[in-house]
């Protein structure tokens, strides 16, 4: 199933400037360096694919996040799929499969708690272990089931919802018996996300008049917003929202730069009026949660029931210019970079 090759050296790619914004190729720097190998407690990890993930960009930044940013002259960080080479580690055998933090590079030397999921036996080409099994499948799952809390015939309004994450949650909240409306980037993106991700309206946010057309979209109002991007569509959605109707943040992809902070609408009065929630979800918060959340979204998919689409560039070298495609909305699917042969 894995096709690799085994190069005597690790390159890697350092973050040597920092950006303001979504960093890319001159923020980084490729560097050779020999093949690490796995320490006491440790396993040492052949990297296949890497993933490219919006939340890079607040990564690399200078400014307070909830994580810290990744240190100039260090390997950039990044989530990814591999194989386990050798292992000092008793709960890793050799030739499992594992999800985690191997940053971009060639081979990773981790321990146990860098590791989000294994998998020994792949039901499922291995890519998806790194896109739909990974932490956009993970998110669209439980952040609509704990923070949504769908009900059957509830109106849930998608942002990005042609993406990695959005695609899954428009599927889900469909199959709960919702209607989903989903918002993206282009007329093309829109039909997908009604023939392929289930929506029953779509739209292209870019549209001159999208207040009407959400309007008419969602007439009682949306219960649900699961809102990937932020920024202006967040303030549209505010203003159609229906009473009791739960925000989900999942992500802020339309915001520019944090600093200065952006200036908006004052929103609390829609919050107040409407008695809104409105909550944040990151997926780093239900580690404990993700075995189980790989085996309820394997299943779906298994059965034909969850469609997810991975996009491949190969070679370590292309993973700074795909994070910028990321932004650009040039994507379709999971960005992925496959690195298994040098
Ligand atoms: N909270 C968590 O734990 C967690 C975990 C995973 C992901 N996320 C977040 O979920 C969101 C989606 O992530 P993903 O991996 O699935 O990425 P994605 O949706 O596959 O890719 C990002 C998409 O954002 C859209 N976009 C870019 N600039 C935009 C703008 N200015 N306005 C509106 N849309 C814009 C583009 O789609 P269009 O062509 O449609 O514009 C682009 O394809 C991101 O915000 C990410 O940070 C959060």
């Amino acid at each position: 199933m894995a096709d690799f090759d085994l190069p005597a050296r690790n390159r890697r790619l350092l973050l040597v400037r920092r950006p303001t914004g979504v960093p890319g190729p001159r923020h980084f720097a490729m560097e050779d360096a020999p093949r690490p190998v796995a320490g006491p407690g440790q396993i040492l990890v052949r990297n296949l694919y890497l993933s490219i993930d919006p939340a890079q960009r607040g990564w690399v930044a200078d400014a307070a996040s909830y994580v810290a940013s990744v240190p100039l002259g260090s390997v950039m960080r990044s989530l990814g799929l591999g194989i386990v080479l050798n292992s000092n580690e008793a709960r890793i055998a050799e030739g499992e499969f594992v999800y985690g933090w191997l940053g971009w590079q060639d081979y990773a030397a981790i321990t146990f708690d860098q590791v989000l999921t294994s998998v020994a036996e792949p039901r499922l080409p291995l890519a998806a272990y790194a896109s739909v099994l990974g932490i956009s499948g993970m998110t669209a799952h439980l952040a609509l089931e704990q923070l949504g809390r769908p009900k059957t015939g509830e109106a849930v309004l998608v942002s990005a919802a042609a993406g990695a994450v959005g695609s899954i949650v428009a599927q889900l909240a469909r199959r709960m018996g919702c209607r989903v409306v989903g918002l993206a980037g282009s007329d093309e993106k829109a039909a997908r996300c009604v023939a392929r991700y289930g929506c029953d309206v779509a739209i292209d946010y870019h549209l001159r008049d999208l207040e009407s057309a959400l309007r008419v979209a969602t007439p009682n109002g949306i219960d649900i917003f699961f809102d990937n991007t932020g920024g202006e569509i967040l303030d549209l959605a505010l203003r159609h929202m229906a009473p009791f109707g739960r925000i989900i943040q999942c992500g802020t992809v339309a915001v520019p730069v944090w600093s200065p902070p952006p200036i908006g609408p004052r929103n609390e009065r829609e919050m107040l009026t409407r008695r809104l929630s409105w909550s944040g979800f990151l997926i780093f918060d239900h580690i404990a949660r993700c075995e189980e959340t790989v085996e309820f979204l394997v299943e779906r998919v298994l059965t034909g029931e969850l469609v997810y689409d991975v996009e491949i560039d190969n070679g370590l070298e292309q993973a700074p210019s795909a994070l910028v495609k990321l932004y650009q909305g040039v994507t379709l699917g999971k960005k992925l970079i496959f690195v298994g042969r040098g």
